[in-house]
Parts: structure tokens; C-alpha cells; sequence
């Protein structure tokens, strides 16, 4: 495998929540699972993205593989991977325990992996992205773009702040308090941590950074601090 050169990113550094931490990934697991419709999530995604019987979908930032577990029932495979090992060992054990036999784990991400395959029909990443800085969000956008057959969808979920904010002191206090009120003391510090040390960017940027990536947006909706995007890219027919 080629060596990156030493002024490359290193994804698998831990910013933020420690995801390599065994007690950190069972919390995530069971808070995940209490707080989302992941059924839902999933049914939604299959369509955006139009995922078919025989299509191959990529998964970035697997997490604990809930999405990837769901969504394989509907593909011929998934490709999951996520830059903490112990994440992979954890999706991987429950993909195991429920017999599928059509996701491939890997412990590699945004910036690292390579696809040696087919091209993706489509490819998802939910609250993976905001780890890397806006450069580096860059190559990792452009990276998928290759990765992508001509057509293919990219769906993207992640925390994006809104840039029509008077006052960012007020607007990150409030979101603090409200978290506190709604779910809790954890949540509240997880999120001051968020906001302190990873790198959520602002809508804007984000918009720019997918259509230079050579993305077509079919839409970008935003929902608090949650953006959603779905990307296509585009043949030479469309
Ligand atoms: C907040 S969790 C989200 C997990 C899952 N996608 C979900 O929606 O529940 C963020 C995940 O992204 C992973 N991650 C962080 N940086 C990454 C990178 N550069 N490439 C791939 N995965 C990354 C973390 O290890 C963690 O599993």
C-alpha cells in the first residue's frame, strides 16, 4: 500500500468523542437506538438514493453498522468503514450475530480508503464528515465523486451551522440549554465539545465544497443544526 506523505491528514486520530473507547461505542449504540426511527431513517435513504436488488452501496462512518445492517437487505453489498476499529469490531460482531453475509467492514475512511471494485451506485455518510477540517472535507468529497458511477447518489447528513445567525454567542447558550433540558447533562457537554473542538462547517461552505467537488445538489435542507444533502453525479446525459 503507498505511503501518504507526511503532511497528509490523520484520520484516525480521535477529535472529540473517544469512538475507539469500547464503553463510548455501546453508549453510542443504545442511545442511537433510543433516540432514532432508524427503520425509518433507512426506508428513507433506500429511496433518495434509489437503491436497487444488484446495486453496491458505500457507507462512510459505519458507526455501530445500524444503517449498514438495514440497508444490506436491500443491495447486493454494502462496503462499510470507519477510521475506529473498535466501531468495526462492533458492527462487524452484530452483522454476525443477524447472519449477513453481504457487508464488507473496513477499517479505513474517508481519506483512506480505496476502492479496488466496481464503482458505488451510492454512497451515504451520516455524522462522519464534521471530523475532518473544510480542506480535507474536500479530497474526502472528491474522493467519493470517483468512487461514484456516472448517475450514482451521495447522501449526506451531518451538524452544519446555519450562517444567518446575529449573535453565535446567544445561538450556541441556547442550543446548550435546550440540550441539557431535553436529553440530558451528557448530550449538553458532548455537544459543547462538538462546538469547541471538531469541524462542523457553516451551510454555505458546505454547498461549495460539494459542487466543487463536481456534485449536482437535487437538495439541501436544514433542520436546526442538522443538514441533509442529496448529490448526484451527473453523466453526460443529464
Ligand atoms: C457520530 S458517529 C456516527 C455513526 C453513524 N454514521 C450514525 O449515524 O450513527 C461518527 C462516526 O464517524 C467515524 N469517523 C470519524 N472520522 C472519520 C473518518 N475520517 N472517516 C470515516 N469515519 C470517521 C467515527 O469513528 C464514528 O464511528
Amino acid at each position: 500500500m503507498p505511503q501518504n506523505p507526511g503532511w497528509y491528514y490523520n484520520e484516525f486520530k480521535q477529535i472529540g468523542v473517544d469512538y475507539t473507547d469500547l464503553k463510548e461505542v455501546e453508549t453510542y449504540d443504545l442511545n442511537m437506538q433510543k433516540l432514532r426511527d432508524i427503520e425509518n431513517e433507512a426506508k428513507g435513504i433506500l429511496e433518495l438514493l434509489k437503491i436497487k436488488n444488484m446495486d453496491l452501496v458505500l457507507e462512510i462512518g459505519t458507526g455501530t453498522g445500524e444503517l449498514a445492517l438495514k440497508l444490506s437487505g436491500h443491495c447486493k453489498k454494502v462496503v462499510a468503514i470507519d477510521v475506529s476499529r473498535t466501531m468495526i469490531y462492533f458492527a462487524k460482531t452484530k452483522a454476525e450475530s443477524q447472519k449477513k453475509t453481504n457487508i464488507e467492514f473496513h477499517n479505513a475512511g474517508f481519506l483512506t480508503y480505496e476502492n479496488h471494485d466496481e464503482p458505488f451506485d451510492a454512497v451515504v455518510t451520516q455524522l462522519a464528515l464534521h471530523h475532518l477540517p473544510d480542506y480535507w472535507k474536500m479530497i474526502a468529497l472528491k474522493k467519493i465523486y470517483g468512487m461514484l458511477k456516472g448517475g450514482g447518489r451521495l447522501y449526506l447528513r451531518d451538524v452544519v451551522f446555519p450562517s444567518l445567525i446575529l449573535d453565535y454567542e446567544d445561538f450556541f447558550s441556547k442550543i446548550i440549554t435546550d440540550l441539557k433540558g431535553s436529553l440530558g447533562d451528557k448530550f449538553a457537554k458532548e455537544m459543547e465539545i462538538h462546538i469547541r473542538e471538531e469541524f462542523s462547517t457553516l451551510d454555505w461552505i458546505m454547498e461549495g465544497l460539494l459542487k466543487n467537488a463536481g456534485f449536482c445538489i437535487e437538495f439541501a435542507k436544514y433542520d436546526g443544526l442538522m443538514a441533509s444533502y442529496l448529490c448526484k453525479k451527473l453523466t453526460s446525459i443529464d
